[in-house]
């Protein structure tokens, strides 16, 4: 029997290649609204979906499904414990992606630190009169600290780029181990850091890591930067923070309602905004699509995928 797959959105066409002599119902247009990609998803075997689609209960227990593969290393729009109750196997696009995702978390940090954006502003606006030694002053990133939240693949990728800056590196992290740096309390960090990144995965646990309290501990001459997910810093307590002068900027690639912003938060110009490209170089891309594509692929061959989402931990309390 031919397996059927459902394509949720528009994917580099590289997937294209690794689903061929499946039957597989692109959507090429925009995103579908949650009855619609259940309707389309009805029937299928594989589904290959991406972060803005909300995969949950309805969705993983439909008959006959067998994997749910995400074009992304985050997986926080799949529900895991729907997906281990009806023994849906989901995999994601880990590595691929660490270090253009760096690359960008670091172009978020040297764009606010520097002031770039509203440089390129000023410029365009025709305001630039010549060189003077008091436009546009901001902090240097060189000799600084850099503050860890989160030592994963992308979190140690943060680490090795601050060695070519001379940067002494904190970093906190309850499970994960790096030798290169020095492991601190979340507190401890956000006292001492010059910049803040955030490399953690949003789960329970991490929702509104950085609140009003956190930010407030940061030193008012410190940034922050977020490639990670919205929901992991309060919104509203970093548009007050940003706007009140406790901290002095942020970088910021994700938001906590995207793609809606935070009221105020577009108005502040100690803040660079992203639409949420931290992993979109045209390579990463592709390889994250054939990843996904390949490991769902693996999945209704019934081989074992190279890239499962650990699903311990996710069974339903009885
Ligand atoms: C992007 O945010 C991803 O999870 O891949």
């Amino acid at each position: 029997m031919t397996k059927r797959i459902l394509v949720t959105q528009p994917v580099p066409e590289a997937a294209e290649r690794v689903l061929e002599g499946f039957e597989v119902s692109w959507n090429r247009g925009p995103r579908l609204e949650p009855p619609e990609l259940l309707a389309r998803a009805t029937g299928r075997h594989g589904i290959l979906c991406l972060l803005t689609d909300g995969i949950g209960p309805a969705i993983l227990s439909l008959p006959g499904l067998e994997a749910v593969s995400t074009v992304s290393v985050g997986y926080d729009h799949i529900d895991l414990t729907a997906a281990v109750e009806h023994g849906i196997v989901v995999t994601h696009t880990p590595d691929v992606l660490t270090e253009t995702t760096a690359d960008f978390a670091w172009a978020l940090l040297m764009a606010v630190a520097r002031r770039v954006v509203e440089g390129d502003s000023y410029v365009r606006r025709g305001r630039f009169q010549g060189w003077d030694p008091l436009l546009l002053l901001g902090s240097d990133v060189h000799g600084k600290c850099l503050g860890i939240v989160g030592m994963g693949r992308i979190g140690r990728a943060m680490a090795r780029r601050a060695q070519g800056f001379d940067m002494r590196v904190a970093y906190y992290d309850p499970l994960l181990k790096y030798p290169d740096a020095a492991a601190v309390t979340l507190d401890e960090l956000l006292a001492q850091a010059d910049f803040v990144t955030l490399h953690v995965p949003l789960s329970e646990s991490t929702h509104h890591l950085i609140g009003w309290a956190e930010l407030a501990r940061m030193k008012p001459t410190a940034y922050l930067v977020n490639t990670s997910r919205g929901p992991v810093v309060d919104e509203a307590a970093l548009v007050q923070a940003l706007s009140s002068g406790t901290i002095a900027g942020a970088g910021l690639d994700v938001f906590e309602r995207e793609p809606r912003l935070e009221a105020g938060l577009a108005g502040l110009e100690n803040v660079v905004l992203a639409p949420h490209i931290a992993s979109a170089s045209r390579e990463t891309r592709e390889r994250m699509a054939v990843m996904a594509a390949q490991d769902l692929k693996a999945v209704l061959e019934g081989r074992t995928p190279s890239h499962p989402v650990p699903l311990t931990g996710h069974r339903r309390a009885k």
